[in-house]
């Protein structure tokens, strides 16, 4: 009786007598075998159940041992072959090496030397196949790590900015505000989860660049000269340099960091973008960005009513902002008190300080 685990082999040879021998052979060793007269046989054997071990004689009508050998390695490429060769035919058993086959014996054979080549081809089997999954489990930790990595300098990178915010009293909360804006418009718009959280991470770090910008421009409490806001206007491309190797894989979070002060005339900044070349995500972020900023007070200016910045939304709709987006954000905060916006006078004074918008 073969042993539960016993290891299955398949001999293939179109003399059942020296099939037999080898059978006896390998079964005496504790393995299950199967035979196969030609190699068209086998391959309907090893379609059926594939085995770790074929043996086959390398001469055989209809199909011989070399195409054998060819179709089991590039169809179940973790099966071990060893081929059963005539003495004159050392070339071909050299070819087989070649083509992946792991031993072979030569005929006459002793029963001795197929054993010790069978368990030398299945030694070197499994080390193949412990090498590979070494191989395979230390790349996934690799990626892993790496994605860990990048992580952990998103979450730093995060930490930066509600850091530079805090310092700026123009800019307190903004980024946390417009990820929340936009999540709202993007869930109302009938998003996924993931794209949501990408818009949710391109929001938050989006004026990231402004780390670059002088603070005298920034605080700067008249109108700005053309100098100052095109370097102002730098910023988008600054954040999208700093972050670029830290989003490789999130390419919709850094098109929304290059690109949130695009328009869809055409007349935004860095690239002049125009309508469905910018990415819906990075439309959203822009409508959520233009509205916490107007309602926020600014150096130069005070901060708009939340029904004027609504208005301007609806002024803009199809020329600087998309009419979905906007209309999404008008359904998601249908009234005042539902938004967190960042200047009391925004507020009309009889309605309750909102809490921020629940993500989820
Ligand atoms: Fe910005």
């Amino acid at each position: 009786m073969p042993q539960p685990n016993a290891m299955h082999c398949l001999v293939v040879d179109d003399e059942p007598r020296l099939r037999r021998v080898l059978v006896r052979l390998l079964e005496g060793e504790g393995f299950v075998c199967r035979e196969a007269g030609s190699g068209t046989e086998a391959l309907e054997l090893m379609r059926h159940e594939p085995v770790p071990l074929v043996i086959s004689d390398l001469r055989m009508p209809q199909m011989d041992g070399v195409t054998l050998l060819r179709e089991v390695i590039s169809r179940w490429p973790d099966t071990a072959v060893i081929v059963v060769t005539a003495v004159a035919e050392v070339e071909s058993a050299v070819a087989c090496l070649q083509l992946g086959a792991l031993d072979y014996v030569a005929k006459p054979f002793h029963l001795d030397e197929v054993r010790a080549r069978v368990m030398q081809a299945l030694d070197k089997r499994r080390l193949i196949l412990e090498n590979r999954m070494y191989q395979e489990q230390l790349e996934q930790r690799v990626q892993e790590q790496a994605r860990r990595i990048e992580e952990l300098s998103l979450e730093r990178l995060q930490a930066l900015v509600h850091a530079l915010e805090e310092k700026d009293p123009y800019l307190r909360g903004h980024s946390v505000r417009v990820a929340n804006y936009a999540f709202g418009i993007g869930r109302e718009l009938g998003l996924a989860p993931a794209a949501l959280d990408l818009i949710s991470m391109g929001a938050e770090l989006h004026d990231l660049g402004k780390i670059g910008v002088s603070e005298a421009v920034l605080h700067k409490p008249g109108k700005l000269t053309d100098v100052e806001y095109r370097h102002i206007m730098e910023h988008p491309v600054t954040g999208a340099r700093i972050l670029g190797p830290l989003m490789r894989d999130a390419p919709v979070a850094l098109a929304i960091v290059r690109s949130h002060h695009e328009r869809l005339d055409g007349k935004g900044f860095p690239d002049g973008l125009k309508g469905d070349e910018i990415p819906l995500e990075v439309r959203i972020v822009t409508v959520a960005d233009s509205f916490d900023a107007m309602t926020s007070l600014r150096p130069y200016r005070p901060a708009l009513s939340v029904a004027n910045a609504m208005d301007q939304l609806e002024e803009g709709k199809g020329r600087q902002f998309d009419q979905g987006a906007v209309q999404a954000f008008l359904r998601a905060f249908p009234d005042a008190a539902s938004l967190p916006v960042a200047s009391p006078e925004a507020r009309p004074l009889h309605l309750p300080t909102p809490v921020a918008v629940r993500r989820s």
